[in-house]
């Protein structure tokens, strides 16, 4: 599937390439540094779980996942990278994490936010040969609560692709989009016209996500998840990136009000994101996450405050 939409991405990023906002000078901008843990098959229904994840019923009374694992995602990545119990199969040499330095700023237009990061001495995994890495976030206004409580984890179940009980082709989903989930995930997707509803209302998460190979210019497609993952027409994000040093810089934009499919961002809201990180042409699950983290705009108390554009 890849490859196929491989040329038709590249012509979006050319596009996306051409369009993008005014040169920031982030040296101007505070950033902050995110590590990123390798989660193995550690899904939503297992974090749940008393008896597989001792932190769950402290999360069901409110602790979210960053109040016990903020600071320790290295070890616990490091952790979880080779651990046959979590992890079936193990790419040999894996990092167990990788840390990104992260800048948001605005220009009263759009949204620009930089995402900084060593993958590091990445093994090859072979699993995506076009694609060396790719950088995606996700993210929301508050309007899902299990992403306000645990991050991309309200996306990651037991029944994905490549997970424990996963089938292919069943990609990220929020629990608000099922009836009935259990510890074995799924539950039966809710009708048509009960998910429209959900979405109108904002109940879903955005996500974008930009595909890297040195040298070349960074191909991006953004899209929503709630029943599942589903990829717009035409992406409102842009992804400029430059590898550098061993180093990867990417740059992304969007505009602060886009259209339906889109989170409308601006002051007086927290939003929460979290990032993803696939490196050694890896995809779907063996990836690096972030925990979850949030962001204001011009004031208030994110992680991250997006200001105005120096
Ligand atoms: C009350 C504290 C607490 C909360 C809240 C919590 N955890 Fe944990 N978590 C733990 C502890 C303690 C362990 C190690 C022992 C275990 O596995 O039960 C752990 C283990 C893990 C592990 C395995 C790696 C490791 O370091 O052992 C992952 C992954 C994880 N938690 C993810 C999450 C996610 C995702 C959330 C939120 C949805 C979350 N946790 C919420 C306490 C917590």
């Amino acid at each position: 599937m890849t490859s196929a939409r491989f040329p038709f991405l590249v012509a979006l990023a050319l596009t996306g390439f051409a369009n993008s906002a005014h040169a920031i000078d982030w040296s101007k901008v505070q950033g902050k540094d995110i590590t990123l843990l390798y989660p193995a098959q550690m899904s939503w229904e297992l974090v749940l779980t008393q008896a597989e994840h001792s932190g769950a019923s402290k999360f069901r009374e409110g602790k979210n996942c960053r109040g016990c694992h903020e600071g320790n995602e290295d070890s616990s990545g490091d952790l979880m990278v080779g651990d046959k119990t979590i992890e079936p199969t193990p790419i040999a040499g894996k990092p167990g994490f990788v840390k990104a330095n992260v800048k948001f700023a605005h220009d009263d237009q759009n949204l620009f936010m930089r995402v900084e990061f060593a993958p590091g001495k990445q093994p090859d995994a072979k699993m995506d040969p076009k694609i060396e890495s790719r950088v995606a976030v996700m993210l929301d206004d508050g309007k899902v609560m299990e992403f306000s409580r645990g991050g991309c984890w309200a996306a990651c179940h037991i029944d994905n692709e490549k997970m424990p009980k996963g089938t292919d082709g069943v990609s990220m989903y929020l629990p608000k989009s099922r009836n009935g989930m259990t510890r074995e995930g799924g539950g039966v997707v809710k009708p048509a016209d009960e998910l429209a509803k959900i979405q109108a209302e904002g109940g879903y998460a955005e996500y974008w996500e930009a595909s890297l190979n040195p040298g070349m210019p960074a191909t991006v497609i953004d899209g929503i998840v709630l029943d599942k993952r589903k990829e717009n027409a035409a992406p409102a994000v842009t992804a400029n990136a430059t590898f550098d040093n061993g180093k990867w810089t990417v740059e992304f934009s969007r505009k602060l009000s886009a259209d339906a499919n889109h989170k409308d961002i601006g002051p007086g809201k927290l939003y929460t994101f979290g990032i993803a990180i696939h490196a050694g042409h890896t995809n779907k699950r063996f990836h690096y996450v972030s925990l979850e983290k949030t962001f204001t705009v011009d004031t208030g108390n994110g992680d991250f405050i997006a200001k105005k554009a120096p």
